[in-house]
């Protein structure tokens, strides 16, 4: 019997296959395409402690080596999100991550306290909540915060620590690809108690409007993602995941089942699926049936059979 059965820091995932923030809303347009209950898990829009309207200008251009983005953490904030996308959220059957962003270290405290307080209550009244934190030091779009967080091992760990100490929801940590040491990073979130890691975010990168003659993005520089950053994406999960003794979830450029079994196999417990849910609207579906056909294909009867073995 196929089990395709994940254990993130304790959380148990139907599979390996979650949906990365930004990139699925908070699910309601895709629950109208498919049955979202089949998937491992669903990460939220990236949410701050208050509403946010965003980037202004270009935020979205295909390019032939992948997506560009600069949205800029557009969301309503978390309260908004408490009253009215967790509900539906829990209702899809899958397990919820809340992706959390901030401006400055004070937001992503009151963002992640604000978020526990109100799951304690929900469990309280024997509600489910949200599973798993997935903090966001590693946005590469906003002025304030953003990058800067995700890149220098000392701030982050300000971040990380203070987190940790108001909330018992798992917590894992997304990090970049743009830090200077990604595996230095990755220890730190351990060492601070963090109970997973998720990599990689976007890459830091640039397009030029030559007729305007300047950056087509606000803030010069965009986040690139998708196939062209797969390769770096996975050395890095191989690196980290060898590194360190807490989960990884891998992720950049996924768009096929091969590839999520090169992340399993580089390390990652589980993965999360981005830009192909723009390319593809039934990614999630296609790529959870596909990746149980190739395990029967391949006689493989638990993911852990192949993780890690490279
Ligand atoms: O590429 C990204 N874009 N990564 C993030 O973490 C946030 C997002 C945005 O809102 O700009």
């Amino acid at each position: 019997m196929t089990s395709l059965i994940c254990n993130l820091a304790g959380v148990a995932l139907r599979n390996p296959i979650i949906m990365a923030s930004g990139t699925f809303g908070f699910g309601r347009e895709y629950g109208e395409l498919y049955d979202l209950s089949i998937l491992g898990g669903i990460a939220s829009k990236g949410l701050t402690l208050h509403p946010r309207s965003g980037n202004t200008g270009c935020r979205v251009q295909e390019t032939p080596s992948g997506m560009m983005n600069s949205v800029g953490l557009e969301n309503p904030g978390v309260a908004s999100f408490l009253e009215n996308e967790l509900d539906q959220l829990v209702a899809s059957n899958t397990a919820v991550i809340a992706n959390l962003g901030g401006a400055n270290l004070e937001e992503y405290v009151n963002g992640a306290a604000q978020i526990s307080e109100a799951c304690d209550l929900r469990q309280r009244q024997g509600q489910q909540a949200v599973d798993l934190l997935e903090l966001n030091i590693s946005c590469p779009n906003v002025k304030e915060g953003g990058i800067q967080f995700g890149v220098d091992t000392e701030v982050a760990r300000q971040i990380v620590r203070e987190v940790r100490q108001v909330t018992s929801i798992p917590l894992m940590v997304k990090l970049s690809p743009n830090a200077q040491d990604i595996v230095a990073m990755a220890h730190m979130c351990e060492q601070e108690g963090a109970d997973a890691v998720s990599l990689v975010n976007t890459f830091s990168a640039m397009k030029i409007d030559i007729y305007q003659r300047r950056s087509a993005f606000q803030n010069s520089y965009a986040g690139l993602s998708g196939p062209a950053i797969k390769p770096i994406a996975l050395r890095m999960v191989h690196q980290v995941s060898h590194a360190v003794s807490i989960p990884v979830v891998g992720m950049g450029g996924i768009s096929s089942v091969e590839d999520i079994v090169e992340y399993i196999m580089a390390g990652a417990e589980a993965v999360q699926i981005g830009t192909y849910n723009f390319v593809n609207l039934h990614a999630g579906e296609e790529l959870v049936a596909g990746l149980t056909a190739w395990m029967e294909k391949e006689k493989v009867q638990s993911l852990d059979e192949i993780r890690g073995i490279v």
